[in-house]
C-alpha cells in the first residue's frame, strides 16, 4: 500500500464530548479511529471498554482500528467483531498461543494485528507474519497518551518492513505513541503505513486542521 493512513487515538478526545469529537474525526481527512482498550493488568491504567467502543460504533462513519492492551484478549474477540470493529490488534506479550489468536481474528472476519513493545524485537514475527494483516509498532510503553517517542523505533521499522518483503507479505505497519508533525515524515518514510496520534491531534487548538497538516505531510 503506498497510501498512507493518520489513525486519531480517541484516548486523547474529550470523553464528555465524545460525539463531538468523533463527528471531528469524521469531517476530517483522517482515514480511521484508533480505539485504546486497557484492563489495568497488562498495563497500569484502565480505558474503556464494550459499551463505550458501542457508543462510538454508532456514530463513527471510518474504519475501527481497536488496539487491545489486556491479558488474555481470546475472551473477547467474537464481542469485538459483534460490535463492528474492522481491525483487532493483541500485544504479542499478551498471547502465549499467538497463531491461534490470529486464527480466532480472522475466523470472525476482523484483520488480525499485533503489537509490540518497546522491549520486544520484530524478529518475534517471523514465523507468522504472513498470517498477519498488521504490526503495530509501540513507539512508546503501552499505557498512557502524552508520552515521548522512543527513536529506536526507526530501527525496528527498517528491521519489520525487511521482515516483511523478504516473506512477501502484504502486512501493514503502523506506529502508536509520541507521533508528531516532526517524527511523522521520518516514520513513513521509514516504511510505516499508519500513524496514530492522539494527543498531538486533541490538544491542538484546531484538530481538524492538524489532521489535515499531517496528512499533507506524509503524503
Ligand atoms: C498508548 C496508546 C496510544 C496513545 C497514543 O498506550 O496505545 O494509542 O493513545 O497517544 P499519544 O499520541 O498521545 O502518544
Ligand atoms: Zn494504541
Amino acid at each position: 500500500m503506498n497510501k498512507k493512513l493518520i489513525a486519531p487515538s480517541l484516548l486523547a478526545a474529550d470523553f464528555a464530548n465524545l460525539q463531538r469529537d468523533i463527528e471531528m474525526v469524521n469531517n476530517s481527512e483522517a482515514d480511521w479511529f484508533h480505539l485504546d482498550v486497557m484492563d489495568g493488568e497488562f498495563v497500569p491504567n484502565i480505558s474503556f471498554g464494550m459499551p463505550v467502543i458501542k457508543a462510538i460504533s454508532k456514530h463513527a462513519t471510518k474504519m475501527l482500528d481497536t488496539h487491545l492492551m489486556i491479558v488474555n484478549p481470546d475472551r473477547y474477540i467474537q464481542d469485538f467483531a459483534d460490535l463492528g470493529v474492522d481491525y483487532l490488534t493483541v500485544h504479542f506479550e499478551a498471547c502465549t498461543h499467538l497463531h491461534r489468536t490470529i486464527q480466532a481474528i480472522k475466523a470472525t472476519g476482523m484483520k488480525a494485528g499485533v503489537a509490540l513493545n518497546p522491549h520486544t524485537s520484530a524478529r518475534v514475527l517471523e514465523e507468522v507474519i504472513n498470517e498477519l494483516d498488521l504490526v503495530l509498532i509501540m513507539s512508546v510503553n503501552p499505557g498512557f497518551g502524552g508520552q515521548s517517542f522512543i527513536e529506536n523505533t526507526y530501527k525496528k521499522i527498517a528491521q519489520l518492513k525487511e521482515m516483511i518483503l523478504a516473506n512477501n507479505a502484504n502486512t501493514l505497519i503502523e506506529i502508536d505513541g509520541g507521533v508528531n508533525d516532526e517524527n511523522a515524515k521520518k516514520l513513513t518514510d521509514a516504511g510505516a503505513d499508519i500513524l496514530v496520534a492522539g494527543s498531538f491531534i486533541f490538544n491542538s487548538d484546531n484538530p481538524n486542521q492538524t489532521i489535515s497538516d499531517l496528512k499533507n505531510k506524509i503524503a
